[in-house]
């Protein structure tokens, strides 16, 4: 299984400097939807991942963002997102990413996620932990709500009728902040790391998560879907954390859902 991890990390690494390639000359970007920008960097990445993958695993099925996957039918499918925060790095804000999972039977057994701005490689493989650059990674100790940094994300697709702003305001007012680093492999990775307690979003697709995921469980941490399933790619709708602040957050996602939230909105008129 070592070498599930090692050909991924060789291919994000690869498609990594591609994408700074691209991210240093600023490329053109095109609209998907209302909100959902893609660039001729995300297929150029794409194009080399998907490649390579298929040279070392003629087999395997890949489901990849832009369309540039295929069905198999064996037990193994990879999961990639060829650039992930296109929006932050169509207009130069250094928060992107590379990733890619492995699926076997259902299950999620391997994941990468590479940030080349900053060389960041984090890694992970069921079984075996999670790591970045090669040092063992853990999720954090915060037990409370009130001391935990916290970060979620907006989707492009459908955001009209996503409510995940109230859900934002109230955990702005309990937590020690709500970060939004718009590139959702990143804020996994970080909850792996330690550097956030939790990340939750409404509305991701599979590439987004799925490495996180594998990040994350190998890290200590806990994911789950807002109601507290186990969470493997089967809903949208993704609460991930240290695991010792998950009760908590599923016991506020009850309340706000049910349309008590704890602190009321204030109007724009009290300014
Ligand atoms: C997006 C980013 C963003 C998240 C969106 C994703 P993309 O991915 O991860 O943070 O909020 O839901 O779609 O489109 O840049 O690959
Ligand atoms: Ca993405
Ligand atoms: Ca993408």
């Amino acid at each position: 299984m070592a070498a599930f991890v090692e050909t991924a990390t060789e291919i994000a690494l690869a498609a990594g400097s591609l994408l700074r390639y691209f991210f240093e000359r600023r490329v053109r970007f095109e609209m998907k939807g209302d909100y959902d920008l893609v660039t001729e960097a995300d297929r150029a990445s794409e194009k080399l991942v998907v490649e390579r993958l298929r040279e070392h695993f003629p087999t395997h099925s890949i489901v990849a963002e832009e369309g540039g996957g295929q069905e198999t039918g064996t037990e193994y499918r990879w999961y990639v997102d060829p650039l992930d925060g296109t929006t932050n790095f169509a207009h130069g804000y250094p928060a992107w990413n590379v990733t890619m999972a492995l699926e076997k039977s259902g299950e999620l057994i391997a994941g990468v996620v590479f940030d080349p701005f900053r060389g960041e490689l984090f890694a992970a493989e069921k079984g075996s932990g999670a790591f970045l650059n090669g040092h063992r990674l853990k999720v954090s100790a915060a037990s409370r709500i009130a001391d935990s940094l916290l970060c979620t994300g907006f989707p492009n697709h459908n955001r009209k009728t996503n409510p995940n702003i109230h859900y934002f305001h109230d955990l702005a007012m309990s937590a020690h902040g709500v970060r939004r680093g718009g590139s959702a492999g990143i804020d996994l990775a970080y909850v792996a790391a330690g550097r956030l307690d939790g990340f939750w979003e409404f509305g991701l697709s599979p590439w987004d998560m799925a490495a996180g995921i594998v990040l994350i469980e190998e890290a200590g941490g806990v994911c789950s879907d807002m109601a507290g399933r186990k969470h493997f790619l089967k809903s949208p709708h993704l609460l991930a954390d240290n695991g010792l602040v998950h009760a908590e957050l599923l016991g506020v996602f009850g309340e706000i859902s049910a349309g008590r939230s704890r602190h009321a909105m204030p109007v724009p008129s009290a300014l």
